[in-house]
């Protein structure tokens, strides 16, 4: 038996990026005032429909469609905007003034063809805002995104922002696209060819490289923003600028779902091939007032777990899930007060393994540094009769006799020393 294709398994070797991931998340995400929600993975399959929008490719061709025994149509969620957005009218959330600002991790759903950074099973971190349209909030929102990006150290990615206009002044230039695209309408694929009637702006999405060529100077929204949506997006603008985080305007990125209006934005990367976005967002005002809620505009972006956990990935060794400690012990008689010691230190918050069923000193230092143990703390008989231990640090190569009532207190600083070098990954003591 095997998995299904283009779904993974997170094996214990990886997963301990997806921990420190996650961990990182949370903690920047709670700095800035978002909760967490979480919501089932299966939906209603109208839910998406009617919020991504029919003529897209995630509810035309990607969607996990099925009809459950009743005949009830349901979909595994391809994203978590719409369930976030579902869940805060179906629990009257706005009458909590705290329910403002969620975050949700978890799996997502797309039948795509599976290539490197593009899976049928991937995961998300999710943030959405509702009842705020300030553009401070649009820029605060990517600025998260960045400080997020930066306290993981990841290198080599951009803003690319943009604005999509609103119902005003979308319109004309949905005409004038449209317009476009009628003549050069023998040059696209079947589906821009039928897109260009109904959802133009659709056409942007695909990757057909005639249609791309097709749209050579095609007209850009920018360029039709109507006054209010102009003065919003100066502002988020200026907003970033004034905050020193650089950022493209890229005038073609439409993100590929129907729910957005003005502020639109992507993190993007040349290091992963064609699958160059991290994560991306964007403002949608008329969301929730469509899905048939109170009418309160709303932000939001997603970061693709896969994608960003593969850019970390690359030329850095994450040395993690390694013990702190490893006990090693000489004859029986020290096996009960190692094994006391050993559930001191972890009582401790430090991570310690020990040899099971003995062995002689060398074949447990070999395992020791199989399991990479940061240091190993021997107890024989001798040391035993002195109320010490040795301490080895398998780094340096040094050791020491510590007495075996000091050994909590002993690593316990090293590790607080320890830990202003590597920030976040090593072990934590508890306070
Ligand atoms: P999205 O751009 O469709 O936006 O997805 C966000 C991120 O999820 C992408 O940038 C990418 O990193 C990752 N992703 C998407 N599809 C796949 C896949 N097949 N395999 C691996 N990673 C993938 C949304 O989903 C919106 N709901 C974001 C949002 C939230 N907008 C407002 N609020």
């Amino acid at each position: 038996m095997q998995a299904i294709r283009g779904m993974n398994d997170i094996l214990p070797d990886a997963v301990h990026w997806w921990q420190m991931v996650e961990r990182t998340a949370r903690e920047v995400l709670e700095l800035y005032g978002y909760r967490e929600i979480r919501t089932p993975v299966v939906e209603k399959l109208e839910l998406f429909a009617r919020s991504i929008g029919e003529s897209t490719d995630i509810v035309e061709k990607e969607m996990y469609a099925f009809a459950d025994r009743k005949g009830q149509w349901l979909a595994l969620r391809p994203e978590a905007t719409a369930s976030v957005v579902r869940a805060f009218i179906e629990h009257n959330l706005q009458a909590d003034p705290l329910a403002r600002k969620f975050y949700t991790i978890g799996p997502m759903f797309r039948h795509e063809r599976p290539q490197k950074g593009r899976y049928r099973q991937f995961h998300q971190i999710d943030a959405e805002v509702f009842g705020i349209d300030d553009p401070l909030l649009d820029a605060e929102v990517m600025i998260m995104l960045c400080d997020f990006f930066q306290r993981l150290g990841l290198e080599g990615v951009g803003l690319h922002i943009n604005s999509l206009g609103c119902p005003k002044c979308r319109p004309l230039f949905r005409d004038d696209l449209k317009q476009f695209l009628h003549q050069r309408a023998s040059q696209l694929c079947p589906d821009c060819d039928r897109r260009r009637h109904v959802n133009p702006l659709r056409v942007f999405d695909c990757k057909v490289d005639r249609c791309r060529e097709a749209l050579a100077g095609a007209p850009e929204l920018v360029r039709y923003l109507c006054d209010e949506c102009a003065r919003h997006f100066e502002k988020v603008q200026a907003y970033l600028a004034g905050l020193g985080v650089a950022f493209t305007v890229d005038p073609r990125m439409v993100r590929g779902l129907d729910y957005y209006m003005r502020t639109t934005f992507e993190v993007v990367t040349d290091r992963l091939g064609a699958q160059n976005a991290v994560g991306g967002g964007g403002r949608y005002n008329g969301l929730m007032r469509d899905l048939g809620g109170p009418d309160l505009p709303g932000i939001g972006f997603a970061i693709g777990m896969e994608r960003l956990i593969l850019l970390l990935q690359q030329g850095h060794h994450l040395a993690a899930g390694s013990p702190h400690v490893f006990m090693a012990v000489l004859g029986e008689k020290p096996v009960l007060e190692a094994f006391r010691a050993v559930q001191a230190l972890r009582g401790a918050g430090i991570a310690v393994e020990m040899a099971y069923g003995g062995g002689s000193l060398k074949s447990q230092m070999r395992r020791a540094d199989k399991l990479a143990a940061a240091h190993v703390v021997i107890l024989g008989e001798e040391e035993l009769a002195k109320g010490v231990a040795v301490v080895r640090n398998m780094k340096e190569k040094s050791q020491a006799e510590v007495p075996l009532s000091d050994l909590v207190e002993f690593f316990k600083g090293h590790i607080l020393a320890a830990r202003g070098q590597t920030p976040g990954f090593g072990p934590t003591p508890s306070k």
